[in-house]
């Protein structure tokens, strides 16, 4: 709206892959707007969304194995307090989900070096490695550890996200003692570069995968991070949809 457009949101009731096919979905909504942002659970689901409709611009605004927007503004975030991005160094601690999946990648393609520590099980998959690996540019590196001490000595900044994604609340006692000893508090905080910025993509769960002390601390930049998904959004709109744009 900011930028001049109308939006339509669409309602659950149109069941999407349910009371009618994803792909008629999607040729239908190709015939009446210019982009569709689309927030799911099933990638796959995503994906099928957006090959059947080649006309229609398709953005991934949260899927079970990427949240590609959110690493946009994280890595805008980091510009605006680093400048030069090269050669720096983030830290994920927790999950391999989503967040650190997008992130793996944007790090890689921007030159950043990106270290996960994470409980076995719950590692970044095979397939993102190697996705990371193929975009990694200017000397960029992905670790991965099980100790949260080992990923975060030195680093620029400590990412985090939530221990209990959405659609994994039945899960939630076995993750939180899981991860309990992934949370960033100011003894991991010590450990890293003097000046180390802490990151949140939302919504937070304090006392649980960041202390109350280090979200509230000079340190975090989570609102920045915030603010910042709605330039990159707006910036990707104006990409897409620019006359000159593929
Ligand atoms: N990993 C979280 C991100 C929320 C913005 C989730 O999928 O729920």
């Amino acid at each position: 709206r900011e930028l001049g457009g109308n939006i339509v949101a669409l309602q659950p009731d149109v069941g999407l892959g349910t009371r009618e096919a994803v792909a008629d979905i999607a040729l239908s909504l190709e015939r009446w707007v210019d982009a569709a942002v689309v927030r799911t659970y099933s990638h796959r689901q995503l994906e099928q969304f957006a090959l059947s409709a080649p006309k229609l611009h398709v953005i991934n605004a949260l899927s079970d194995d990427e949240h590609p927007c959110q690493a946009l503004a994280d890595f805008l975030t980091l510009r605006e307090h680093w400048g030069e991005l090269r050669g720096r160094t983030v830290a994920y601690l927790g999950d391999g989900n989503n967040v650190a999946s997008s992130l793996a990648q944007a790090a890689a393609a921007l030159g950043v070096h990106f270290h996960v520590a994470s409980p076995d099980g719950y590692t970044l998959t095979n397939t993102v490695v190697q996705r990371a690996t193929n975009a990694a540019r200017y000397g960029a590196r992905l670790r991965l550890f099980t100790e949260a001490a080992d990923a975060v000595a030195g680093v620029d900044a400590i990412y985090t996200d939530t221990w209990v994604s959405m659609g994994r609340e039945a899960e939630t006692s076995v993750r939180r003692q899981v991860f309990t000893p992934y949370q960033v508090n100011d003894g991991l905080m010590a450990l890293a570069k003097p000046g180390a910025l802490f990151m949140h993509c939302l919504p937070a769960h304090r006392g649980e995968e960041v202390s109350h002390e280090v979200f509230e601390s000079p340190a975090s930049v989570v609102f920045d991070q915030a603010e910042n998904r709605l330039h990159c959004q707006k910036a990707l709109l104006m990409m897409l949809l620019s006359p000159a744009a593929p």
